[in-house]
């Protein structure tokens, strides 16, 4: 079973969040069920540097009217293509926009080109590659699924749109369809015309034989009208076609007992060892060197991760004894929040603004305790290497945060069978008591431990996930056949 992974970034060779944890770990989590899966990436500058012997094994000479090359390697061990169209993806910047953070304006063009040679290579227009189903993440691929059902070049291939985020759907103006080299009928309420404009990720759900995304909580979520963002009423009326799986983790990247970015590794038979990664972390942000609670935060500062509310509540978590180390980057106005209360309390928060992998992990291996006051979360994977690491996660009930975190209420607790602390509503009462709940369960020693080691204990690898896709992608190329 062959299937072409549609991705705009995977990791180790452009990530910009979970999605390329997620894409870059599909390979191999898909291996074991006789699926072997190529991933399609654009070509930016990092991707193309990594590719340096690869060969061409495809020219476009009007790819939407320009000229444009496939490129083969691999990615960790796995076949990888790239679609090398320099006027495209030889930029500067993220893979989404300029250095300052502003969108590339022609990203239509960019997103709709990278989709249009996707449903090429998947239908067979590449010599030699050959696909059974094409599998879209994110609107950065749903022109794929698109391109695959409008104009295809052979037989449409069965495909499966996969919603990471519901909060960017690639929503565009009218006059962009012209440009996009569909056929008239395209353009319809069931294929891409969405309220008036175009939309990327609306014409891949309406044209995917199936709909999944990283939560079974989120799937619930988003026909409501909060969280779908406009396309509730699409999830709702493709109901049965939608399911939630939810999302692993990279046990190879993420594992405290073999992570050479600890100070010291560990095991839940360990804990002990943490506490020189937490002397190592304290040092790292400039914090007082004590025993109480060290949180963490890492994450993008934005709205959708309640690191607006987060500045909120710093006061009276340092008031009960708490410190906080953060790493992050985004919103310039957070950032601000932060650094004053930083300023208002030395020694008892330290803030990293930027982006830095290892110290992510250092600090998963090294804080008690990681934030995530996400108002909306699909899946969310910093809480699950909390998990992992011991490192006991404080979060919103909501998507993918409500599905793996186990909340210390009073039955979880006799039960023996807490992993973290949740809340509802992210607002200050709300997190400020779920704060106070989290210090006063760190004062109760066994108590904690037993949590942590719950966490710990926990089955994130990608093997039930990678079974649900598999039977997925078996299930609608049997009803193609
Ligand atoms: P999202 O994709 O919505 O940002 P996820 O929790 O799914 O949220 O994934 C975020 C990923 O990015 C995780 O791997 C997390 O460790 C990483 N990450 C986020 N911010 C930073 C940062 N500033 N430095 C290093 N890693 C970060
Ligand atoms: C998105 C979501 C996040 C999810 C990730 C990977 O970035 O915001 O919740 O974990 O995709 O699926």
């Amino acid at each position: 079973l062959r299937v072409l992974s549609v991705a705009s970034e995977a990791v180790p060779l452009v990530k910009t969040g979970g999605l390329a944890d997620v894409a870059g770990a599909l390979p191999a989590a898909l291996a074991p069920h006789g699926v072997a899966l190529t991933t399609i990436l654009p070509g930016y500058p990092a991707v193309v540097a990594a590719l340096k012997r690869a060969k061409a094994v495809h020219a476009w000479t009007d790819l939407l009217g320009e000229e444009a090359r496939l490129l083969a390697g691999k990615i960790a061990g796995h076949p990888l293509l790239v679609l090398d169209a320099p006027h495209l993806f030889q930029r500067d910047g993220s893979p989404y926009g300029d250095a300052q953070g502003r969108d590339w304006e022609d990203n239509w063009r960019r997103f709709a080109a990278f989709g249009r040679a996707a449903a090429d290579v998947a239908g067979g227009a590449v010599k030699g590659l050959a696909f059974d189903l094409i599998h879209a993440h994110d609107w950065q691929a749903g022109m794929a699924l698109a391109y695959n059902r409008f104009a295809p070049v052979s037989a449409p291939l069965p495909g499966v749109m996969t919603i990471h985020n519901m909060a960017f759907q690639g929503y565009y103006d009218a006059r962009i369809f012209r440009g996009l080299g569909l056929p008239k009928a395209a353009w319809a309420m069931d294929g891409v015309e969405s309220y008036g404009g175009v939309g990327f990720l609306k014409a891949g759900l309406q044209a995917a034989d199936a709909i999944t995304t990283v939560s079974p909580s989120y799937a619930a979520e988003i026909r409501l009208p909060e969280f779908g963002m406009g396309l509730e009423g699409l999830i709702a009326n493709r109901g049965g076609d939608v399911t939630g799986i939810l999302n692993g983790i990279d046990a190879a990247e993420w594992n405290p007992a073999s992570d050479p970015a600890l100070a010291r590794t560990y095991s839940a038979k360990t804990l002990a060892a943490r506490k020189a990664n937490k002397r190592a972390l304290e040092a790292e942000f400039g914090l007082t060197k004590d025993d109480g609670p060290l949180f963490i935060v890492v994450s993008r500062l934005t709205w959708q991760k309640g690191m607006d509310v987060l500045p909120e509540v710093l006061d009276h978590l340092v008031g009960l004894g708490g410190r906080l180390a953060l790493l992050g980057s985004g919103d310039g106005a957070i950032e601000r929040e932060l650094h004053r209360a930083a300023a208002r309390h030395p020694g008892r928060i330290g803030v990293r603004i930027g982006y830095d992998e290892a110290l992510s992990h250092r600090m998963q291996g090294g804080g008690d305790a990681i934030l995530v006051p996400s108002r909306f979360e699909p899946c969310g994977l910093t809480q699950l290497y909390g998990l992992a690491y011991g490192c006991v996660p404080v979060v919103a009930r909501t998507g993918g945060l409500a599905d793996t975190v186990i909340d210390a209420n009073v039955a979880a607790l006799a039960a023996g069978v807490a992993t973290g602390v949740q809340f509802s509503g992210v607002d200050y009462p709300a997190f400020a008591q779920a704060i106070s709940r989290t210090i006063a369960l760190y004062a109760d020693k066994p108590a904690w431990k037993r949590v942590q080691a719950n966490g710990m204990a926990g089955d994130f690898s990608w093997g039930p996930s990678g079974k649900a896709y598999a039977a997925l992608y078996k299930r609608l190329i049997e009803a193609r056949s």
